[in-house]
């Protein structure tokens, strides 16, 4: 196959890929620009990822927003941060909605402003008939918080001990609902999971690029989409020559 070609794309292709959009800051820092205009120029790109993975029949993508941690860093990042999520639902959402994107948001909302909190809700609930895409937001995501939320609720909801297994806790999770993703993707060269789906991510193919993410770009994904395509997943198991995977285990 001639992977050069622009048009080309690998017979395997993920149901579910996962970004960690980050380098953002260092973006803007090579320019000379102040950290927000990298975080605008970052907003800027979703757009065309977006669309990529709808050409390139990407079923679910799941986008790495603003973790948990992220309410540690100066102030007037945080508000501009959480404008820019303002700003996106205000002029994307009808286009998301016309192209069959449905939006889901992953994290907690508790902490946002009310208006933004209603913002997003009104987001998921007008598009929840699509479903050419599935598009997770993390937004206030933590996959610590994610599970100790799921353990609370389990309690709260009188689970016993022995009914407790992989699944159920799956089911109690944000991601409720939503295969694994195949492939996470994180941009900007950094070689951590920084709280990222830890759960889901078990048996993940990790995909690392120096690219910083306003810079991630159609091709770029593309190029992700061969490096999957060839990674052989063996989820602890052994490959024989003529099946899948297997073990006797599962
Ligand atoms: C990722 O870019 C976006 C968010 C975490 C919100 P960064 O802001 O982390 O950019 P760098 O890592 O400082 O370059
Ligand atoms: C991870 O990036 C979070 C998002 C991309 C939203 P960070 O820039 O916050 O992660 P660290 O601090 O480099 O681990
Ligand atoms: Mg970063």
């Amino acid at each position: 196959m001639d992977q050069t070609d622009p048009a080309t794309l690998p017979e395997k292709i993920p149901t579910h890929i996962a970004i960690i959009m980050d380098g953002n800051g260092r973006w803007a820092l090579a320019r000379g620009l102040p950290r927000m205009a990298g975080h605008r120029a970052g907003t800027e790109n979703l757009r065309r990822i977006i669309e990529a993975c709808i050409e390139f029949g990407i079923q679910y993508l799941t986008l790495y927003a603003f973790s948990t941690e992220n309410w540690g860093r100066p102030l007037e990042e945080v508000q501009g941060l959480m404008g820019i999520l303002e700003n996106v639902i205000d002029r994307e959402l009808q286009q998301l909605y016309d192209q069959g994107v449905q939006l889901r948001h992953i994290g907690r909302l508790d902490r946002l402003k009310p208006a933004l909190r209603r913002k997003v809700l009104y987001a998921v609930d007008y598009t929840r008939n699509n479903d050419r895409l599935i598009l997770n937001v993390a937004f206030n995501y933590g996959g610590r918080d994610e599970i100790v939320c799921a353990v609370q609720r389990l309690i709260q909801d009188g689970v016993k001990a022995e009914e407790v297994t992989d699944q159920l806790i799956s089911r109690y999770l944000f991601t409720a609902g939503v295969p694994d993703p195949d492939l996470i993707i994180r941009t900007s060269g950094e070689l951590r999971g920084s709280n990222f789906l830890i759960w889901q991510g078990a048996y993940s193919e990790w995909y690392f690029t120096p690219t910083y993410w306003p810079d991630f770009d159609k091709e770029e994904l593309r190029k992700a989409l061969f490096e999957y395509s060839r990674r052989e997943r063996r989820y602890g198991g052994v490959i024989s020559k003529d099946k899948g995977p297997s073990s006797h285990a599962g």
